[in-house]
């Protein structure tokens, strides 16, 4: 028996290092770590099960058949994250560069069908050279179970990529149809078609991080959440952002005991606005003000600024904040920030999180780049969002809701539960220089008229009250008392039930 031990032990081993030592080193020469290390860091001590290690792939052509390496490069299993279960599958570039034959792709397959059968998130590791070239078809038909599977488990287990290598050609729509991508600056990039390609297609010289690297991922398309500095970073982020997420769609979002008071008052915000209304202010400080002890974990901090998405706790429980941003574009809406915060809030009502939006949005973007670029459906998906979502709606606006932007912003309208306003709410058609522009052209002459009326538009719009009087507001206000009211307000809305009418799915504007 001790012999048989032995065998056993010794074969983990040989498994444990992979493609072998000189890989690992080159591994880590490169700043990155080894699958194993990663996983280490990413979940709990001593708490990781590790499945299919022995599984080795059944290629025999181009000499494959005498290099088997067990596990053939990716590490699967699950494991719990601050003791909360999550299934991992980590791509191990030390073997085969981490690509992707038929059995690694079983692997894979393995773990999400018991994600979806437990109900469970599902995190992927890439770091992949793509599609195992001795393989050919075989290797792409793995690649289409793992969509396929994404795209099954999209809305019923939250996905999150966090991509720490290579991931390049169609690799990179699994990673796509998650829900979530995290990347790590200067050893991670994604792409459809590299630099070489690119260079011989459109004569275009650009490097691998200039065409698909962390930061232009995060400025640019769009395309990832966050950025991170190195993997350690990126996995003890990814730790703390697991914690906000429910396991499944059959569950409510997680709650965390706070010491925060549901009633603190902050009266910094009482004069967070300023006086005159063409002045910007940090949105961002009020979400940090109001949620449990200011842990504001927020989403793509460095695209479409102009609008601010991410989560947070009120009371314990997870919530989505979506809050126009004053301070880039004088928080217009325009087609970038629609699509960020669509998806943001298709997120929190797949899973069951509360939505909080803070309102100050003057319109949405003039121009010709906006509209040639589509604003009319790329608004329209963040209008449909709101419209179908069921899960608890909590709307404060702060200063201007102008026009279809009112609408959009999760109005009373939208199936809005609690609808507020602080005192300084500008709730309109439009601005009321702009408004008495139009009404009275008759009277642009007179400088003096002109300014009669506009006050007198401003007197009778600029505030949330026409709004309250048709109970479209459901209060105005105290700033310093937002938190209490929030809190109160998703409180009440705990037990919401609402269900829309049946249908195979909705045709959202893509
Ligand atoms: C088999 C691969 C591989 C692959 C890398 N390796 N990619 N083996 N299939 N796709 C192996 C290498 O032979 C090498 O083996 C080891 O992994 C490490 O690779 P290096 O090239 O030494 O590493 P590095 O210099 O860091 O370069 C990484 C790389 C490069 C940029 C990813 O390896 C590369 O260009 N690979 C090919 C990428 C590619 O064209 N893939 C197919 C794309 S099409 P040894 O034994 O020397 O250590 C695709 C379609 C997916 O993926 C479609 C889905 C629908």
């Amino acid at each position: 028996m001790q012999d048989i031990l032995q065998q056993l032990q010794a074969k983990r081993d040989q498994a444990a290092i992979g493609g072998g030592q000189r890989r690992i080193d080159s591994q880590h020469a490169k700043g990155k770590l080894t699958a194993r290390e990663r996983l280490e860091i990413l979940l709990d001590e001593g708490s990781f099960e590790e499945w299919d290690m022995f599984v080795e792939h059944r290629c025999s052509d181009f000499g494959m058949e005498s290099q088997t390496v067990a596990g053939d490069g990716v590490v699967t299993g699950h494991g719990t994250i601050n003791g909360r279960l999550v299934f991992v599958f980590c791509q191990d570039f030390t073997v085969f560069g981490g690509s992707l034959s038929e059995a690694h792709a079983e692997k894979i397959c393995k773990v999400m069908d018991k994600a979806l059968l437990v109900g469970a998130p599902v995190i992927g590791i890439n770091d992949s050279g793509g599609a195992r070239i001795q393989e050919g078809v075989a290797s792409l038909a793995g690649y289409a179970e793992v969509f396929q599977r994404n795209v099954l488990a999209s809305g019923v287990v939250p996905q999150i990529s966090m991509i720490m290598g290579p991931c390049a050609g169609g690799a990179v729509y699994s990673p796509a149809m998650t829900d979530f991508i995290f990347m790590v600056k200067d050893s991670s990039y994604m792409f459809v078609t590299g630099p070489d390609v690119v260079k011989t297609v459109t004569h275009e010289e650009v490097s691998a991080e200039a065409l698909g690297g962390a930061t232009t991922h995060t400025t640019k398309s769009g395309v990832a959440d966050l950025a991170f500095e190195n993997d350690v970073e990126a996995l003890l982020e990814l730790r703390r952002f697991a914690d906000f997420l429910p396991a499944s769609n059959r569950e409510a979002p997680p709650w965390r005991p706070t010491d925060d008071p549901a009633a603190r008052e902050e009266s910094s915000l009482d004069s967070l606005v300023p006086a005159d209304p063409s002045k910007p202010y940090d949105m961002k400080e009020l979400i940090e003000k109001v949620v449990d002890d200011g842990d504001f974990f927020e989403l793509q901090p460095t695209y479409a600024g102009n609008i601010l998405t991410g989560f947070g706790r009120m009371e314990g429980q997870t919530v989505g904040f979506v809050a126009n941003q004053p301070m880039v574009l004088a928080g217009c809406l325009d087609i970038a920030s629609s699509i960020k915060a669509a998806r943001f809030v298709r997120f929190c009502d797949c899973f069951n999180i509360p939505i909080v939006t803070f309102v100050d949005v003057p319109g949405f973007l003039p121009g010709t780049s906006q509209e040639f670029g589509g604003i009319i459906k790329h608004g329209a998906k963040l209008l449909f969002a709101y419209a179908e979502a069921t899960v608890p709606k909590v709307t404060v606006i702060t200063r201007k809701a102008y026009g279809g932007a009112y609408d959009v912003m999760a109005s009373k309208h939208l199936r809005g539960d609690v609808n507020y306003a602080w005192p300084t709410a500008e709730i309109a058609v439009m601005g009321p220089k702009g408004a008495v522009e139009i009404i009275f052209r008759g009277d642009i002459g007179d400088a003096d008229k002109i300014a009669a009326r506009t006050e007198e538009y401003r007197q009778k719009f600029a505030n949330p009250f026409v709004a309250a009087s048709r109970g479209f507001i459901d209060d105005v206000i105290m700033p310093h008392g937002t938190r209490r009211r929030l809190c109160r307000a998703l409180a009440m809305l705990r037990d919401k039930q609402l269900e829309n009418p049946w249908k195979k799915h909705d045709n959202l504007p893509l």
